[in-house]
Formats: structure tokens, C-alpha cells, sequence
């Protein structure tokens, strides 16, 4: 089993560069299915997420050349519209393929997606929303089948909470739709901007990205181009945190700090040094000394739920009490009971959970539960008193770009051993 070697308590120094963002490059190759003509993916990340989603899309005819991290998409020849439960049950994130599909070949039969166990996760909204639009959905056997032979023709959609799923599913099928779509409470992230800025170089018709409530006039066809999606805010944060909590003066670079607004003020409450030193560069000061610090999780821009577990490991060696609650999804406390094991006091009480900081967290072998679990154990890691393992490596692999590499290259002291 691979696993990473961790041997705590050396500060972090020097500077990362962040990636391209998970998120937005996920929907962004989704989106490639929709034009006439080929589009590029400039620097995407080295993901196991992206090449899952690169596989979907294989599966369903498309074309991909890769030149390094540069990826083209050519989807002038998509010959199936049946993503199978093989490809889908390891990422919730393909389900996304349901909205292209349906614009475009007016029929998709997807098996009901898996991805990381945090809460149930449904995607009732994204059902509801093609329904609004026309699409008549059966489920039998594990698939969601969708069907429009007449096309999908615009509506009005209402969701009920701000899926970011959701509404890039329906902003991705209303791009082709029949006239015009309006999706009310639609989620605000950045990466929703992101994906918006490609549909619309693509020729989409799209206003009020970035508010809850965006309006999308449908047009006939789309035209690839070439993108670079913006950088991956929830890497630019685990980094931040990682320095915070093993101490040390870091400098985080190709960030966009305004996307950021939550955790920068928390940490500068948590008595860290956070200067903005240019327009996408952030220093980050720590003497390992941590103040207890509330937060709360919350759809853009509120604090991310993908940085609650990191901000956890942080608490956990901080000078009083902290409250986390989850308001995004249930269940997603799995890394807390892992944390325990490396000495950390942390009490659960439905969506809240009290971690009472302690002196020094002790290493442990310890395993990844899902994607952010894994990188909040690896910062626990970094500044526990001893050698911490961490196993299940795959759920990091989802969605770190050469973690390992570039925390070696601050200094830490991680290596990753065994075999696959
Ligand atoms: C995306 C992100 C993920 C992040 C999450 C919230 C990607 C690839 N993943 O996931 O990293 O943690 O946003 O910021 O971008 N829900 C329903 N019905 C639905 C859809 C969602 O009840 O049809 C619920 C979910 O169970 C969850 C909440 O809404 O409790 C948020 O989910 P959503 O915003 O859709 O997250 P994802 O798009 O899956």
C-alpha cells in the first residue's frame, strides 16, 4: 500500500504556485462536449479527477489530444450518450455530462454517480431543473435516463439550495436550449464564473454570473476556443494552512487572494501573518502559535466546506476552544475521528464540532477518508511531534497536483513509499 511519510515540526519556507482549479477545469472539459469545434485546456492540473473525466468523455466518442498539461477536446463526433456506472461511481463530478448530452444529442443515460462519501449527496436539483426544461427522467436499474427528442426548451429554475452541480449542469444545457433560462438562487462560486467565461468566449449568451441569479438566452451552436481556468483557491488555502500550522513564512503564488476573502480573515484572526503582497501573491507568517477561532461553512463566499477539514487540523493545536459547524454538507466530519488518533480532542455534536486545542498533536498512521480529509491528516502530519503516516492516497491523488513535491519543496519532510 502507498502511503506518505511525514516527519513533523519543520517549519515551511520559500514559495508554491498553485494550480489550476479542480473545479473549474472539471466543468470547463465537461463544456468541451458542447461546441462544433475543438477546445483547448491550457495547464490543466495532473489529477486523477481529470483523467477520470477525461475517460467519460472518451467513453461518449470524444476525441482528446494532450501536449503536456495542454488538452484539446474535439466533441464533433460524440456516438454515445451512456456514461456507465464503472466510470461514473469513481467520480460524483461526471454526472455533469448529463446537461451537454441532453442539449446536444436530446438524450443521456447516466449511471447514478458516486464520488467522495460525504452526506448523501443527490442531485434531485439537477433532475428538477431538465425536468423544467422539458426532459422527461426515468430511473431504473441504478441509471438516470433523460430524454428530449424535441430539444430542451429554456424555463425558469428555482433552486432550492445553491448546487454548484447544479447549476453548471443546467448552465451548460441552457447554453443550447430552445430561448431563455433563468436559474434563480443559482450557486455564486468562482469556478461558476469561470465556466461562464468559457461558454461565453464559446458564443454563449450568459448574464449575471457570480450573482444568484443568472439569465441564459440560448443560441444554436458553440465554437471551441482555448482557456486557462483560474487558480485552485481550496490548494491556494490547504497551502496557507499548512504554513500556519507548521509554522514558518510562505509565499503563495498564482492566487487570487479575493477569492479567499473567509479563510484570510480567519487565519489573521487565528494570529497569523497574512499579507497580500501583489494582485495574485499571498504571504503567509506563522510562529506555530494558533488562537482558537470559530467558523462556519457556507456557499460562496462563505467559507468553503472544502477547507473546513484543513481549518480543523489548524484548531486543533490552537490556545482555547473552537466551533466548526458544516452547514454545506452532513457528514462530513470523517477526518475528525482520524485527527483523535494523533491526539487531537474534538467533540461531535451533529453539525458541530468542538475541538478543544492541545499542546502538540503526536504522529500516527492515520488514513485518508475523502480528498480534503486526506490533506487536512498530511497538515496534521507536518506539524505533529513524530512520524505520521497516512494511507489511502488515492482519495488525495483526486485532486492535489504533486502535493508531496511541492511541499518538499517548503522544506516539510514527507515522502511518499510503497507501491500502488
Ligand atoms: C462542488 C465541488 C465540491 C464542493 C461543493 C460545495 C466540484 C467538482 N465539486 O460539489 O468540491 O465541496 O461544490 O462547495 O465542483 N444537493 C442536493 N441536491 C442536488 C445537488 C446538491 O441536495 O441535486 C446538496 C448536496 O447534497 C450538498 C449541497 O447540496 O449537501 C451542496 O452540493 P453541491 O453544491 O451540488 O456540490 P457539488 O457540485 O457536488
Amino acid at each position: 500500500m502507498e502511503k506518505l511519510v511525514i516527519e513533523g515540526g519543520t517549519p515551511l519556507h520559500g514559495s508554491v504556485r498553485i494550480s489550476s482549479a479542480k473545479n473549474a477545469v472539471l466543468p470547463i472539459i465537461v463544456a468541451a462536449l458542447l461546441p462544433e469545434t475543438p477546445a483547448t485546456v491550457v495547464d490543466a492540473p495532473e489529477l486523477d479527477d481529470v483523467r477520470t473525466i477525461c475517460s467519460v468523455l472518451e467513453s461518449l466518442g470524444v476525441v482528446i489530444h494532450r501536449n503536456g498539461r495542454e488538452m484539446t477536446f474535439d466533441a464533433a463526433h460524440i456516438d454515445r450518450t451512456e456514461a456507465s456506472y464503472e466510470l461514473m461511481s469513481r467520480m460524483r463530478a461526471s454526472f455533469l455530462v448529463m446537461g451537454p448530452l441532453l442539449a446536444k444529442k436530446g438524450h443521456a443515460k447516466i449511471a447514478l454517480p458516486g464520488g467522495c462519501m460525504i452526506g448523501s449527496r443527490p442531485i434531485d436539483l439537477h433532475l428538477k431543473a431538465f425536468e423544467a426544461m422539458g426532459a422527461e427522467i426515468q430511473i431504473h436499474n441504478g441509471y438516470v435516463e433523460a430524454s428530449a427528442p424535441q430539444g430542451l426548451k429554456g424555463a425558469e429554475i428555482y433552486l432550492d439550495f445553491p448546487s454548484v452541480g447544479a447549476t453548471e449542469n443546467v448552465l451548460m444545457a441552457a447554453s443550447l436550449a430552445e430561448g431563455r433560462t433563468v436559474i434563480e438562487n443559482a450557486a455564486e462560486e468562482p469556478e461558476i464564473v469561470d465556466l461562464v467565461t468559457f461558454l461565453s468566449s464559446m458564443g454563449a449568451n450568459i448574464k449575471g454570473a457570480g450573482t444568484n441569479v443568472i439569465r441564459i438566452e440560448g443560441v444554436k451552436r458553440l465554437e471551441g476556443v482555448s482557456h486557462t481556468a483560474i487558480p485552485d483557491r481550496i490548494e491556494a488555502g490547504t497551502f496557507m494552512i499548512a504554513a500556519a500550522m507548521a509554522g514558518g513564512d510562505v509565499v503563495v503564488e498564482n492566487v487570487l487572494s479575493e477569492h479567499l476573502k473567509p479563510l484570510l480573515a480567519k487565519l489573521t484572526e487565528a494570529g497569523v501573518k497574512v499579507v497580500k503582497e501583489d494582485i495574485d501573491r499571498v504571504r503567509v507568517i506563522s510562529d506555530g502559535h494558533i488562537r482558537s477561532t470559530d467558523i462556519k461553512t457556507l456557499p460562496y463566499p462563505g467559507f468553503p466546506t472544502d477547507l473546513q477539514a484543513q481549518f480543523m487540523a489548524l484548531m486543533t493545536i490552537g490556545s482555547g476552544v473552537s466551533t466548526i459547524t458544516e452547514t454545506v454538507f452532513e457528514n462530513r466530519f470523517m477526518h475528525a475521528g482520524e485527527l483523535q488518533r494523533m491526539g487531537a480532542s474534538i467533540q461531535i455534536e451533529g453539525r458541530k464540532a468542538i475541538v478543544t486545542g492541545v499542546p502538540f498533536l503526536q504522529g500516527a498512521f492515520v488514513r485518508a477518508t475523502d480528498l480534503r480529509a486526506g490533506a487536512a491528516l498530511t497538515l496534521a502530519g507536518l506539524a505533529a511531534h513524530g512520524t505520521t503516516e497516512v494511507g489511502d492516497l488515492h482519495h488525495i491523488d483526486r485532486g492535489y497536483d504533486h502535493l508531496v513535491e511541492k511541499l518538499q519543496g517548503l522544506g516539510a519532510r514527507i515522502s511518499r513509499v510503497g507501491t500502488n
